[in-house]
């Protein structure tokens, strides 16, 4: 029976999956550990509302448990020696040199987990990938775990994370279903079964689904590429209706009221962003075209492409509407983080859009309610398009939406954000320039309202 868990990495992932299991298990003793001080600090700060993740009820979930069964720490071999199960939860990035650049998924921190591990390890261990990784992985790591161990039995499983960010906590406390590869031994199998166990604390049996490792792996990022496809397939769409006067939105209503097609993911969008879904289907390109797949690798690739096209079409249709030059001109960025109820903004499309304005001499306003200022330039700095200086001169970060519009020539949405929708557009429109624009990526906004009040608008997916 699983009575103390290690996990390392206490990211996106790692954090808030580690709150819930031990709020769910008691009896359990969780160990969360992370070469990042600074992170490890955050996680243990005095003030819940500053944990290092923004999620919804995370914050109170961290404090029931916290120091009770709940642990952060950055003493790694400690809490490695310690337990019974090692979930591996790092950071799976899409490689930036070598072979399969800008394509496979890096694999050196989980190597360096692995290595780790067997370096450690003086009992036996159920070590669990919970990373999204290439299928075919877990061999690499028994491979590292037998040859290096100190002669203790290593079980490997895959049990990778189907979270949602902005809604992690709920998704993990009711999740759609649980997954867990093992080796189809008898001792993979009980491996399995002590995961299955700690699950069974409050998810149901039936949601628990059990396959072979490979399965697993491959369901993992088939997941995230159905998922960003669907994103896809309607962005798709919006770009049609746009010059034809359908409307994305009902489109969407009446294509999903069918049962086969189903209502969810299906809201066109500026593209979308988030660590994972360019970097899974990346990867699943990669991995097709290394078997010699090359149809395959270009179905999938083209849900990439699609959505670096939308993001793209979305600020040259600014520029454009903007009688074709934003130069000097101030737009407004509402929401910067890569959709609601997070301050996540890897890979988000506002990075890509505010960029493509910034290439046109725009200067922008940003405003996101948990996003803050350094983000927002290491953001824009990372790209290296111009200098840090041009950045910092060209971008204003500001704490206050009224404030970021004021003197506007236009708004730019990016992000979901709810509180953008109780906004009191008249005093905004007000404080602008005219004629006073606003592109909604996100369909969000009551265009008619918008209009009536003065507004020139344009929102994804509608047509004239
Ligand atoms: P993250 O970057 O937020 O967290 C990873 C953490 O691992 C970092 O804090 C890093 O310091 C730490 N780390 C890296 N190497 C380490 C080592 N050797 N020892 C100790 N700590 C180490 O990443 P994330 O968003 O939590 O994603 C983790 C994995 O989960 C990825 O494979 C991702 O694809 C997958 N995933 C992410 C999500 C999501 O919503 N973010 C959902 C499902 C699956
Ligand atoms: C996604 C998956 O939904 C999770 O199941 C998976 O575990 C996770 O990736 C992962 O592996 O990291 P996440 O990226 O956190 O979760 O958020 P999503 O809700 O999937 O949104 C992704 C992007 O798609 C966002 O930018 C969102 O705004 C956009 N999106 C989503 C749309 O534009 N339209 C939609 O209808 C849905």
């Amino acid at each position: 029976m699983i009575k103390n868990i290690c996990c390392i990495g206490a990211g996106y992932v790692g954090g808030p999956t580690m709150a819930v299991i031990a709020l769910k298990s008691p009896h359990i003793k969780v160990t969360v550990v992370d070469l990042n001080q600074e992170r490890i600090d955050a996680w243990n700060g005095e003030d819940f509302e500053k944990l290092p993740i923004y999620e919804p009820g995370l914050a109170e979930v961290v404090e029931k448990c916290r120091g009770r069964n709940l642990f952060f720490s950055t003493d790694v071999d400690k809490a490695i020696d310690e337990a019974d199960a090692i979930f591996i939860s790092v950071n799976t990035p899409t490689k930036t040199y070598g072979v399969g650049k800008g394509m496979a998924a890096d694999l050196k921190y989980i190597e360096l987990c692995a290595r780790q591990i067997a370096r450690v390890a003086t009992s036996d261990k159920i070590v669990i990938e919970k990373s999204t990784l290439p299928v075919r992985t877990a061999e690499a790591i028994v491979n590292i775990l037998k040859n290096t161990g100190n002669g203790v039995d290593f079980q490997i499983l895959s049990n990778p994370e189907f979270l949602a960010e902005g809604t992690a906590v709920a998704d993990l406390m009711n999740p759609d279903r649980v997954l867990i590869g093992g080796e189809q031994t008898e001792n993979g199998k009980k491996a399995a079964q002590q995961l299955v166990d700690v699950y069974k604390n409050w998810v149901p049996e039936a949601n628990i689904l059990t396959t072979n490792v490979w399965s697993s792996e491959l369901s993992k990022l088939t997941a995230n590429a159905f998922l960003a496809q669907r994103v896809s397939s309607i962005n798709a769409m919006s770009e049609l209706c746009e010059v034809t006067g359908a409307d994305v939105g009902e489109v969407a209503k009446a294509i999903g009221t069918d049962s086969r097609i189903g209502p969810k993911f299906l809201k066109a969008s500026v593209g979308f962003g988030g660590s994972c879904f360019q970097k899974d289907i990346l990867n699943l390109v990669y991995i097709a075209k290394s078997y010699g797949l090359d149809e395959v690798a270009d179905y999938w690739e083209q849900v990439i492409i699609l959505n670096d096209h939308q993001k793209r079409r979305f600020a040259s249709n600014i520029v454009k509407t903007l009688f074709n030059t934003v130069s000097g001109k101030e737009i407004a960025i509402l929401g910067w983080a890569f959709k609601k109820d997070t301050n996540d903004t890897r890979e988000s499309a506002a990075i890509y859009v505010a960029d493509e304005l910034l290439n046109e001499r725009a200067s922008l306003k940003v405003y996101d309610p948990k996003v803050n200022k350094e983000r927002v330039f290491a953001d824009l700095n990372y790209l290296e398009s111009r200098s840090k200086e041009e950045n910092t001169e060209l971008v204003n970060i500001i704490g206050d939406p009224y404030e970021a519009c004021k003197g506007a020539h236009a708004i730019a949405v990016l992000t979901e954000w709810d509180e953008f929708k109780s906004f009191d557009w008249r005093m905004i429109y007000e404080g602008m320039k005219k004629p006073a624009f606003i592109f909604d990526g996100r369909a969000l906004l009551d265009l008619e309202e918008l209009s009536k009040i003065g507004f020139v608008t344009y929102s994804i997916g509608k047509g004239n």
